[in-house]
C-alpha cells in the first residue's frame, strides 16, 4: 500500500517537498510516512491529498473509517481483532478514531483487508489501446447472472460480439455484417452494453427502438456520463437508472479482467418494479429517483 501511494505521490508530480507544504509538514515527515514510520494521521492526511482511496474496505470517509466499518462488517469484536492482529484493543480503538501509528494500522489493514488496493483514479475513458480495442470490452457473466435473474432472458444483443459472454437469442454481429444502429431491434428484452465512444448514438438508437415499440424493454449499462442536452431533456424523462457501487471488471478480447475506471450506471426503459427490486437485490447501487421539475424561486 506505501508502494502504491509513492506511485501516485510521483505520478501527480509531487516530490516528498510538495506534500510536505501541502500538509503543513516536513519533507523529513513524509520520507518516513512513505517507509511506514509516523503517525497514522498523516497518511490520512496524504490519502486525501493524493485523492487515493483502497477498495476492498467498508464504506466511509478516511481510512480510520474505513477500517472501522470493514471490521464491522466481518462481525470481528474489538477483542477478536486484537487476538488476529497482535495488537492490544486499545491500539485498535485508538486507530478507528484516526489516532495511533501507521505501522499498526497497516498491521490491522492487512488482517481486515488483505487484498486491499489502490482504486483506480476516475478517469472518463479506458485510456489504452486504440479505438476498437477499448470498445471491446465484454460483459463478465457473473453481472450478467444477476441481469438475466432480474429481467428474464435477453432477445437481443443488438451490440454484440462473438467473444462476449452475454448470452441473448439475437445477436447483431458487426463482425458478420451486422449493424444495430441501422437493423431493427425486437423482443422483450434488450441488453445494450454499447461501445463507450460512441455512447450518445447508441442511447439514442436504444430509446427510438423503445419508442416505437420494438422491444419492451432496454437495459443498458454505461459510464455516468450526464451533460448532453438529449440526455437531460429527453431521456431522462422515460429511462431510470441504476447508479452502481462500485465499478464491474470487463473482459477483454484475451478474456482478461479490467475494472473500469470510471463509474457506470444502467439505464433502464421499460422495467418493471419487480425486475428494479430484483436487480438491486443482487448488484449493489441506487435506483435514483428523478425529480419531474425542481422550481427555483
Ligand atoms: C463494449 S462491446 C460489448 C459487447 C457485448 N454487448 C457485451 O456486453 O459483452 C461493444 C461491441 O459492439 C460492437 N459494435 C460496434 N459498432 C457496432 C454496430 N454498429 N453494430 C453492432 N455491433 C457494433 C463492437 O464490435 C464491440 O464488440
Amino acid at each position: 500500500m506505501l508502494e502504491e501511494l509513492r506511485e501516485a505521490r510521483r505520478s501527480s508530480g509531487w516530490s516528498q517537498r510538495t506534500l510536505a507544504s501541502r500538509l503543513g509538514v516536513d519533507a523529513q515527515t513524509i520520507k518516513r510516512m512513505e517507509k511506514g514510520v509516523g503517525s497514522l494521521a498523516t497518511l490520512v492526511a496524504a490519502m486525501s491529498a493524493l485523492d487515493f482511496r483502497l477498495t476492498g474496505l467498508g464504506s466511509g470517509k478516511t481510512l480510520p473509517e474505513q477500517l472501522t466499518a470493514r471490521r464491522r462488517e466481518r462481525s470481528l469484536s474489538l477483542e477478536k481483532t486484537a487476538t488476529k492482529t497482535g495488537l492490544s484493543r486499545k491500539t485498535i480503538a485508538t486507530l478507528e478514531r484516526g489516532g495511533g501509528s501507521i505501522a499498526s494500522a497497516l498491521r490491522l489493514l492487512a488482517v481486515l483487508a488483505p487484498h486491499a488496493r489502490r482504486r483506480a483514479p476516475e478517469r472518463s475513458y479506458w485510456g489504452q489501446g486504440d479505438r476498437e480495442d477499448r470498445d471491446s470490452r465484454f460483459t463478465p457473466s457473473d453481472f450478467m447472472d444477476c441481469i438475466y435473474a432480474a429481467f428474464g432472458a435477453i432477445d437481443l444483443d443488438p451490440c454484440a460480439n462473438l467473444l462476449s459472454p452475454v448470452v441473448a437469442r439475437r445477436r447483431i454481429l458487426l463482425s458478420e455484417g451486422g449493424d444495430g444502429l441501422l437493423e431493427e431491434w425486437s423482443g422483450d428484452v434488450a441488453f445494450v452494453n454499447p461501445p463507450f465512444s460512441a455512447l450518445l448514438k447508441w442511447l439514442r438508437r436504444a430509446y427510438e427502438q423503445w419508442r416505437a415499440g420494438n422491444v419492451k424493454t432496454v437495459v443498458c449499462l454505461v459510464p455516468v456520463r450526464t451533460d448532453s442536452a438529449w440526455f437531460q431533456e429527453t431521456l431522462v424523462s422515460d429511462a431510470e437508472i441504476y447508479l452502481l457501487k462500485g465499478r464491474i471488471r470487463f473482459l477483454n478480447a484475451e478474456g482478461k479482467g479490467q475494472h473500469t475506471p470510471f463509474s457506470l450506471m444502467i439505464l433502464a426503459m421499460g422495467a418493471s418494479t419487480d425486475s428494479k427490486a430484483c436487480l438491486a437485490r443482487m448488484i449493489p447501487g441506487r435506483w435514483m429517483r428523478l425529480a419531474d421539475t425542481v422550481e427555483c424561486s
